[in-house]
C-alpha cells in the first residue's frame, strides 16, 4: 500500500526530532502502523535550514499554505506553536479534510473547543499527545488507559523549564537566569520563557488534562496561574528542613462543588516519587476510584521525546482513518453530548493546606499574635519553625523567619487571615504564602 503522505509545517526543535526518528525507526514503525508513513513535504520560513535537515527528496517550501493544498497530504502536522498563524493553518487543514497533528498545548487549551468542533463537523481528527507532558503518553493513559475510572485529580510537573530551574537553583544554588538560558539552549523553553515561569505553559497543558479526565469543555480562561518568579531561596531551604519540596504543579480535582484547575509553585512531601523528579523530567500523577494512584514519568521536552508522542499520533491516524469517524475515540474522552457544564470553582473556593513566612521583628508576643489570628480565623496549625536572626544572612539580629505550616482551610479564609497578619506592625515585609499538597 502507498504510504501515508504527511506535511509538516515548522521544522525546528520538535519538527526536526520528528523528521529524524521517523527515517530512523520507519520500519518498525510501518510494521506497527500496517502502512508507511512518510513526510513528503515541509514548510517552514527559513528554507534552507529547512531543506538541509530533510535532504533533497523532500519539497521545502516557506508557505505553509502550499502543504494545505496539496491533495496529495492527508495529515498535516503543526509544529510553529502559538494562537496566530497556527490556528489558522490547523483550522484551514480541517477545512481541506485533512487530519492535524499537533503538540501546540497554547492553541488547543484557548481554541481547543473551536478546533475539536471544526474537526469533528468534518470528520477528521485532530491529535495531540505531544501537547502535554512531551514524550509521556498521558493523553493516551487518561482517555484510554484510565477510560474506566471515574478519575478524582491530577497533579503534575509538566513544565520541564520551571523544574530544570527549581532543580538547578536547590542542587548547585545556581540563579534563576543562569538556568533560565540552559533551559533556552536545550530547546525545554517556549518560544516566550515567560509561558514557562510564569505557569502559563503548565495552565495550558493542566486544561487540557482537566477537559479528558472530567469531561469539560476546555476553559483555560477558568485557570488559576502562578508561576515560580516570586519563589525566594529561603522558602526552598526550609521546605527542605520541614520535609518537603517545592514543584511548581499543574493539579485539577473533582470537589463536591465544582473542578479545580490551578497552576502554583506547591510544597510536596519529599518523601514522595513525584517530589524527586529532577531537572526537565515530567511526571504526572492521576488518581482514578478503581485503579487508585497512577504515576507517568519521563522527559516532558526536548526534540525527540516530543518526536515520540507525535510520531505516536501519526500511528494512530494511520491505523484509524478509514474507520467511520463515531467509532474513533473523542478528541475530549468523552462523546460531545456527554461533555458536562461542572463549574470550574474559583481559586478562593479551592480549599487546599499551606506554607507561610513571616519575616517579624523577633520580639515576646509577636508569635502569639500571628497564631491568634489563625486561630481566629479557624485555620488550624500544622507545624511552626522559627529561625533565629543569625541564620537569615544580612538581616538584622532584630528580625527573624516564622514558618507555618497549616491543615486545609478554604483559599478565601487564608487571603483575610492573610491580610490581617500582614496589618500588623511585627510583620516587617510581605507574608510569603505557597499551597501544600499531600498527595497522599
Ligand atoms: P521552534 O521555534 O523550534 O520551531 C518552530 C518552527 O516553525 C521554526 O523552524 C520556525 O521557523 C517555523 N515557523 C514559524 N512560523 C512559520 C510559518 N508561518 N510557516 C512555516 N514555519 C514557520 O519550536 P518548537 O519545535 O520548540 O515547538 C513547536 C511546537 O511544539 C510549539 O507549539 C511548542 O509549544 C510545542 N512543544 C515543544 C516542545 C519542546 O520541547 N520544544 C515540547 C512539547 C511541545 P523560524 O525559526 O525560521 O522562525
Ligand atoms: N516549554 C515546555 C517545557 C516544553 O519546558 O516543558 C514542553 O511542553
Amino acid at each position: 500500500m502507498k504510504p501515508i503522505q504527511v506535511g509538516l509545517l515548522g521544522i525546528g526543535t520538535v519538527g526536526s526530532g520528528t523528521f529524524n526518528v521517523l527515517k530512523r525507526n520507519q520500519q518498525e514503525i510501518q510494521g506497527r502502523a500496517g502502512r508507511g508513513i512518510e513526510i513528503t513535504m515541509v514548510a517552514d520560513l527559513d528554507v534552507a535550514r529547512a531543506q538541509s535537515v530533510v535532504g533533497p527528496d523532500v519539497k521545502v517550501v516557506n508557505d505553509a499554505r502550499a502543504v494545505i493544498a496539496n491533495p496529495e497530504i492527508d495529515i498535516v502536522i503543526e509544529l510553529i506553536g502559538g494562537y496566530g498563524i497556527a490556528k489558522a493553518l490547523v483550522l484551514e487543514a480541517i477545512a481541506a479534510g485533512k487530519h492535524v497533528v499537533t503538540a501546540n498545548k497554547a492553541l488547543l487549551a484557548v481554541h481547543g473547543t473551536e478546533i475539536f468542533a471544526a474537526a469533528s463537523a468534518k470528520g477528521v481528527m485532530v491529535a495531540f499527545e505531544a501537547a502535554v507532558a512531551g514524550g509521556i503518553p498521558i493523553i493516551k493513559a487518561l482517555r484510554e488507559g484510565l477510560t474506566a475510572n471515574r478519575i478524582q485529580w491530577i497533579a503534575g510537573i509538566i513544565n520541564g523549564t520551571t523544574n530544570f530551574i527549581l532543580s538547578e537553583m536547590r542542587d548547585k544554588g545556581l540563579d534563576f537566569d543562569v538556568v533560565l538560558k540552559e533551559a533556552q539552549r536545550l530547546g525545554y523553553a517556549e518560544a516566550d520563557p515567560t509561558f514557562d515561569i510564569e505557569g502559563v505553559d503548565a495552565a495550558h497543558k493542566v486544561t487540557l488534562m482537566s477537559a479528558i479526565a472530567f469531561g469539560i469543555p476546555v476553559q483555560f480562561d477558568k485557570a488559576y496561574v502562578e508561576g515560580i518568579t516570586k519563589l525566594g531561596a529561603a522558602d526552598i531551604k526550609y521546605a527542605e528542613q520541614l520535609g518537603y519540596r517545592i514543584k511548581l504543579l499543574g493539579i485539577t480535582k473533582r470537589t463536591a462543588a465544582g473542578i479545580e484547575l490551578r497552576v502554583h509553585p506547591t510544597l510536596v512531601p519529599a518523601k514522595r516519587l513525584i517530589a524527586n523528579v529532577e531537572g526537565a523530567m515530567n511526571a504526572v500523577m492521576a488518581h482514578g476510584d478503581a485503579v487508585g494512584t497512577t504515576l507517568y514519568y519521563g522527559k516532558g521536552a526536548g526534540s525527540e521525546p516530543t518526536a515520540s508522542a507525535v510520531i505516536a499520533d501519526l500511528v494512530d491516524i494511520t491505523r484509524l482513518h478509514t474507520a467511520d469517524a463515531a467509532q474513533r475515540v473523542p478528541h475530549l474522552a468523552f462523546q460531545p453530548d456527554a461533555i458536562s457544564n461542572t463549574p470550574v470553582l474559583a481559586m478562593s473556593e479551592v480549599v487546599t493546606s499551606y506554607y507561610l513566612r513571616l519575616r517579624v521583628a523577633d520580639e515576646a508576643g509577636v508569635l502569639a499574635k500571628v497564631t491568634g489570628l489563625l486561630a481566629e480565623a479557624g485555620i488550624s496549625i500544622d507545624a511552626v519553625l522559627q529561625r533565629e536572626a543569625d541564620e537569615i544572612s544580612g538581616e538584622a539580629a532584630t528580625q527573624t523567619d516564622v514558618i507555618i505550616l497549616t491543615h486545609d482551610c478554604a483559599e478565601a479564609k487564608m487571603n483575610a487571615a492573610l491580610a490581617q497578619m500582614q496589618a500588623l506592625p511585627t510583620v516587617l515585609q510581605p507574608i510569603t504564602r505557597i499551597r501544600k499538597e499531600e498527595l497522599a
